[in-house]
């Protein structure tokens, strides 16, 4: 389920492609990705091997950092279906240490026979259209924990709208902006064996964002393997 890069609106906007590519240098963390690494670093015993992980909707990749910077050691995948992110990635990267290969084009909902042993899906499943799909994808994986941040709440809002902030002429394009019911999400995981526990975000704390005008309810859900 490829998007065509025509009506994709990850591959039309010349800001998210500098920003994605500043990260990839390392710079501008995201508090996110902070609290991504914070919330695994647990998970991640330092006396064993290195643990491999899936950053499903990884942008270019730089969620690698913020494990590398804080020296947690893992095998790094990154799967995301828009290319010129994925080319991004693939073109800075090597230089701070992460194989070109390690980054995917692909997408989250064709996930088949791979095992990790942790994943992670931030600010991503808001753009799926369900969260049934990705997520049954997710958890083929095997992995023993699954950090997800979304646009949680009580409710699910299903939103198809426009971006608005695009390269000029693709401003018409449409995207799902998506809410979903937590306690929804929690229990199609735990149909799969998971149990899952809620977290603030750190940056927004329980307060509402405006994300390119939307209304998101930022927070985490953290699903471990029972
Ligand atoms: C808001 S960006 C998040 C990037 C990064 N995870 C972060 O938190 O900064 C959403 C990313 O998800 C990707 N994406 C959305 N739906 C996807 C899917 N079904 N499969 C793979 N990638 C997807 C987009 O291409 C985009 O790079």
């Amino acid at each position: 389920m490829i998007p065509d890069p025509q009506f994709n609106i990850w591959e039309h906007s010349a800001n998210v492609r500098q920003l994605y590519a500043r990260r990839a240098h390392g710079l501008d963390e995201m508090d996110a990705a902070a609290q991504c690494a914070a919330i695994l670093a647990p998970h991640i015993n330092q006396a064993l091997s290195p643990p491999s992980f899936l950053d499903a909707g990884c942008g270019s990749g730089y969620l690698w950092h913020s494990f590398k910077s804080r020296g947690l050691a893992m095998e790094y995948h990154g799967l995301d279906y828009s290319p010129s992110l994925i080319d991004i990635g693939r073109s800075i990267l090597p230089q701070y240490g992460l194989p070109a290969e390690r980054l995917v084009c692909g997408s989250i909902e064709d996930i088949h026979y791979q095992n990790f042993d942790l994943a992670a899906m931030l600010n991503t499943l808001t753009f799926c259209p369900d969260f049934r799909q990705p997520l049954d994808r997710l958890v083929s994986t095997g992995a023993r924990v699954i950090a997800i941040r979304d646009n949680f709440g009580p409710e699910t809002v299903m939103r198809w709208e426009t971006d608005g902030y695009l390269d000029e002429g693709y401003n018409h394009l449409k995207a799902y902006w998506n809410q979903w019911n937590i306690t929804e999400v929690k229990d199609f995981l735990a149909e799969y064996g998971y149990e899952s526990i809620e977290l603030p975000d750190r940056r927004v704390n329980g307060a509402m964002e405006l994300v390119v005008g939307k209304p998101y309810y930022w927070s985490w859900l953290v699903a471990v393997k029972k």
